[in-house]
């Protein structure tokens, strides 16, 4: 096997656990391998620039990556390049640029860290190019098929769990119902896991119907046992019991959920009577240190990525199943989005646990 040049990119919204990843790939291409590595900056949009934006990797670059949040590399989650906005407002396909980007760099194969969203453009990009990429799952969301785990959701539980327990303890001093309302996009995953784990007494998520009253009988069950206090996790895409999306526009018109929790504070106030208070978790989520289980699945995945390469098996995923990581075919894994199965068995121990979490 000769030796190769391989890029490495992070792209879609960041987490924990991207930098061990790099650190990882950076490992096995040149401490196995003797390979080069080259960093591509900001995803796509390092690609499409001229010069090419990027940084080469050595064993130095990464030293200190295992424990460090966010990219080194930077990303996007913005600017389909199919459809890319441009200064004059018209959406330019800028899809060549990458590929001649990838040419440019010399690049014998890429691995793209990403999401759903980020691997179906990459993808597509790979394919028009005849570009050889390799995939690495990553999303705080945990909504990507075929793996049972993405880098970022392990430390994102983490984080929501320590809220919980927080939180916890003053609803109990003033008697109140807190709210937490946590990321996921339209899936309920961290919700569910970090709701178990930190002890809700309800766990809304969106593919699971609720009714008002029913949280707020679970609140009276509670005052009846003398527990004057509960705390209720919800997913941030839970639409109102009428079926209603709240969501935000931002200055671009762009729209992202946040909101429900206080539409439930509202509601549940009055229906209870109690008195609630919300806190929005938001990007605390994603940023600081990654837990150690994410250090491992980025570790492995990592290792694992670069061996694809070796191997020459392009337009493959690496993923974790039944406790080991093999490879699926990129379409695979995007073609198949991965909410909470209601017959999954964490929200049987949910409800084998009295927590309320909807029907
Ligand atoms: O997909 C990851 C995620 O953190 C979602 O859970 C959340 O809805 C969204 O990204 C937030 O995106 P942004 O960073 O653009 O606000």
């Amino acid at each position: 096997m000769g030796k190769k040049r391989i890029g490495i990119l992070t792209s879609g919204g960041d987490c924990a656990g991207l930098n061990p990843v790099i650190r990882a790939v950076v490992h096995r291409a040149i401490g196995t391998y003797d390979w080069d590595v080259v960093g591509i900056l900001y995803a796509t949009q390092g690609l499409m620039s001229r010069p090419v934006r990027c940084r080469t990797l050595d064993l130095h670059s990464v030293s200190q990556l295992l424990t460090m949040g966010g990219t080194i590399l930077g990303t996007t989650n913005k600017g389909n390049p199919f459809r890319f906005p441009m200064a004059d407002g018209k959406l330019l396909d800028r899809s060549e640029e990458i590929i001649a980007g990838y040419h440019e760099l010399g690049l014998d194969a890429l691995i793209g860290v990403g999401g759903d969203g980020s691997l179906a453009i990459l993808r597509q990009i790979a394919q028009k190019g005849r570009l050889n990429l390799v995939a690495i799952p990553k999303t705080i969301d945990n909504d990507l098929g075929s793996t049972e785990r993405s880098i970022g959701f392990d430390t994102a539980v983490n984080i929501a769990t320590e809220a919980l327990d927080r939180l916890k303890f003053t609803a109990a001093s003033h008697e109140r119902v807190m709210i937490l309302e946590v990321m996921g996009r339209d899936a309920g995953h961290i919700a569910l896991s970090a709701g178990i784990a930190g002890g809700a007494d309800v766990i809304l998520i969106p593919e699971i119907p609720y009714k008002l009253s029913q949280i707020c009988q679970k609140i009276a069950e509670r005052e009846s046992m003398g527990l004057n206090f509960s705390v209720v996790v919800v997913a941030e895409a839970v639409k109102t019991e009428d079926g209603q999306s709240i969501t935000q526009a931002d200055s671009k018109g762009d729209c992202r959920y946040g909101g429900i929790g206080q539409y439930l504070a509202e509601q549940i106030s009055a229906c209870s009577g109690a008195e609630t208070r919300v806190t929005i978790l938001g990007h605390v989520q994603r940023g600081g240190t990654p837990s150690p289980l994410d250090r491992l699945y980025a570790t492995a995945f990592g290792v694992h990525a670069v061996d694809l390469i070796a191997g020459e098996q392009y337009d493959r995923m690496v993923a974790w199943q039944n406790r080991q990581v093999v490879s699926v075919a990129i379409q695979e894994a995007i073609g198949q989005y991965s909410a909470v199965n209601p017959d999954d068995t964490l929200v049987k121990t949910a409800r084998g646990m009295g927590i309320y979490l909807g029907n």
